[in-house]
């Protein structure tokens, strides 16, 4: 019996629901000679900025108990660098790509996004989520509804790319959130980017990252992430592509089952170049021993 994994994200099809998480997998190249990137449902990029960024001191990585603190910082060439060079690696390839962007203000994202949509980009992921950065604003975007509204409702006017928008777990409400990214337009959101933590050396007594915090990610943040994706998903009416900790095919089809219309395979890379690969392979074997004909019967059908 063959099974249908196709899944829309806004104009967006994708012929499997398994993509991989900005920042874990570059964009593509340093991937291809160990994973068939047209298998993966889509490639989400490392967030590119205006300008180059250096990124935070180091050391930007710490192990952890089943998971991983980061502080990269976005760390990036630009813009024109990502046109000039990325993009035509990114347009080589048979996957589809969605594009991720990030700026300190209001303004930065406007002229990435007029930027990009000049390129007739498909789509774009909005980072106002990113943990390991000083924005002008006290907080992320994304911790405040208003914000959100505000900054989504501005660019949405900027583009006819699938808007997805990429929002942090470090809030009280996130329906609250993903309501007010919904209402400004966007076609999509991505959830959930990392959890601020922290760890301390105690021999030298000194933080385990240069920044001193950073974002936890892995499967210690599953059940966290899975209990977001089905809030959110209950929710919107758009999709939710899930992501957190998720490392095994179990482990994705829990978010399938909360609600998720796609899942993003982040941490897993590290450990797994295949994993999203491995991932899609076991959620096509479950739907062929369950006689489910299509990804999209499954979503949302958690019994409670
Ligand atoms: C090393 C590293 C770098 C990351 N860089 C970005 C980034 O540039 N933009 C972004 O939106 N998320 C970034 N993330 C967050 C991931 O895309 C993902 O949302 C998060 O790690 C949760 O998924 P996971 O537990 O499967 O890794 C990064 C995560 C890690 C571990």
């Amino acid at each position: 019996m063959g099974v249908d994994l196709a899944v829309k994200i806004g104009k967006l099809t994708l012929k499997n629901p398994v993509m991989v998480s900005s920042g874990t997998f570059g964009c593509g190249e340093q991937y291809e000679e160990l994973v068939d990137l047209k298998e993966l449902g889509a490639i989400t990029t490392k967030t590119i900025t205006l300008r180059e960024r250096e990124g935070n001191k180091p050391p930007r990585i710490a192990e952890t108990y089943a998971g991983m603190l980061n502080a990269i910082g976005l760390e990036n060439k630009g813009l024109n660098y990502f046109c000039d060079t990325t993009l035509k690696y990114l347009n080589s390839i048979k996957t589809p790509y969605i594009v991720s962007v990030a700026g300190e203000e209001e303004k930065d994202y406007s002229k990435l996004i007029k930027a990009l949509d000049k390129l007739n980009i498909e789509a774009i992921e909005l980072n106002i989520s990113c943990p390991n950065v000083k924005s002008k604003k006290k907080r992320m975007f994304s911790q405040d509804a208003q914000d959100t509204f505000k900054l989504v409702s501005k660019v949405r006017k900027l583009t006819k790319a699938t808007l997805i928008v990429k929002l942090s777990p470090n809030v009280t409400d996130i329906k609250e959130i993903a309501l007010a990214a919904q209402d400004a337009g966007a076609e999509a959101v991505s959830l959930v980017n990392t959890f601020l933590g922290m760890a301390i050396d105690v021999h030298s007594r000194k933080p385990k990252l240069g920044n001193i915090t950073g974002g936890l990610s892995g499967p210690a943040i599953k059940p966290l992430a899975l209990r977001m994706v089905y809030e959110a998903a209950n929710c919107l009416k758009i999709p939710v592509i899930g992501q957190g900790g998720i490392m095994s095919p179990e482990d994705g089809l829990e978010f399938i089952l909360a609600g998720a219309t796609a899942i993003s395979i982040g941490t897993a890379n590290f450990i797994e170049p295949q994993s999203a690969i491995l991932i899609k392979k076991g959620i096509e074997k479950y739907l062929i021993k369950n006689k489910i004909k299509s990804i999209k019967q499954l979503r949302g059908t958690i019994i409670s």
